[in-house]
C-alpha cells in the first residue's frame, strides 16, 4: 500500500529534527506556543534530546518525499536521579514521539509507535515507556498499541507495554 511515507533509523545528525518533534510533543495541545529555545533548554524536556545519540538511545524517523523527515519516535534511557515524566524503571527506556503538523492523521505516528516498540525489543529491551497527558488523543492511539497504565500523576499518564 502506498502510504507516503517510510522508515529509517535516526542517526546522530537527526538531532534538529528530533529537536522539532520535542517541541511538538510539548506544544501538542491546541494552541500551544512554548518556543522551541524554551522547550529544548528546560529541565523537564532537555533530558529527552540532551547529548542525542547516546549509546543507549535509538529511535526511527519518517520521512516523505525526498527523504524530508516528516515524523520521529525515539527512546531514552534515564537514571534514576534524573528520570524522566514516565520513568518506571532502572533500563527501561522512554519514548517520545512527534509528528510534522502536516502529517498527522496519515498513519505515520502509529507506523513509528509500532516500529519503535520493535526497535526497543531487538536492542534487548523487554519493555519501554511513555507519559502522556490525559487529555491528549494520543493516549487513546498508544492503548490500541498495547500500552497500558502503570501510573497516574495530577494530569498524566505514565504508560508501558512488553516489547514482544
Ligand atoms: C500523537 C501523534 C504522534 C500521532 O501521530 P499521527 O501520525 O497523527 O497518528 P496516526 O495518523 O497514526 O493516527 C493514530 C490514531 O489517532 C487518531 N487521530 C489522529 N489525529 C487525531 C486527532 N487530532 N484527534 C483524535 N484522534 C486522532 C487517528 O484517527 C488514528 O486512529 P485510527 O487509526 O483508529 O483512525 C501526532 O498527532 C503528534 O505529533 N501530536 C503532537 C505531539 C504529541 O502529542 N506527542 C505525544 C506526546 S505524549
Amino acid at each position: 500500500m502506498y502510504r507516503g511515507f517510510s522508515l529509517r533509523r535516526a542517526a546522530q545528525t537527526d538531532a534538529m529534527f528530533l529537536g522539532d518533534m520535542l517541541v511538538e510533543a510539548a506544544n501538542w495541545r491546541a494552541g500551544g506556543v512554548r518556543p522551541r529555545h524554551e522547550v529544548l533548554t528546560s529541565a523537564e524536556h532537555r533530558r529527552y534530546l540532551a547529548g542525542w545519540k547516546r549509546s543507549a538511545d535509538d529511535g526511527l524517523v519518517a520521512t516523505g518525499e525526498d527523504d524530508v523527515p516528516v515524523g520521529a519516535a525515539w527512546y531514552r534511557v534515564l537514571p534514576q536521579n534524573a528520570p524522566g515524566f514516565g520513568f518506571v524503571g532502572v533500563a527501561v527506556p522512554e519514548l517520545i514521539i512527534g509528528v510534522h503538523p502536516l502529517w498527522r492523521a496519515r498513519g505515520v505516528g502509529r507506523t513509528l509507535l509500532r516500529g519503535v516498540v520493535e526497535l526497543a525489543g531487538s536492542q534487548g529491551h523487554s519493555r519501554i515507556s511513555l507519559s502522556v497527558e490525559r487529555d491528549n488523543f494520543a493516549r487513546n492511539l498508544y492503548r490500541a498499541e498495547g500500552f497500558v497504565v502503570v501510573g497516574q500523576g495530577s494530569a498524566r499518564d505514565t504508560m508501558v507495554r512488553a516489547t514482544t
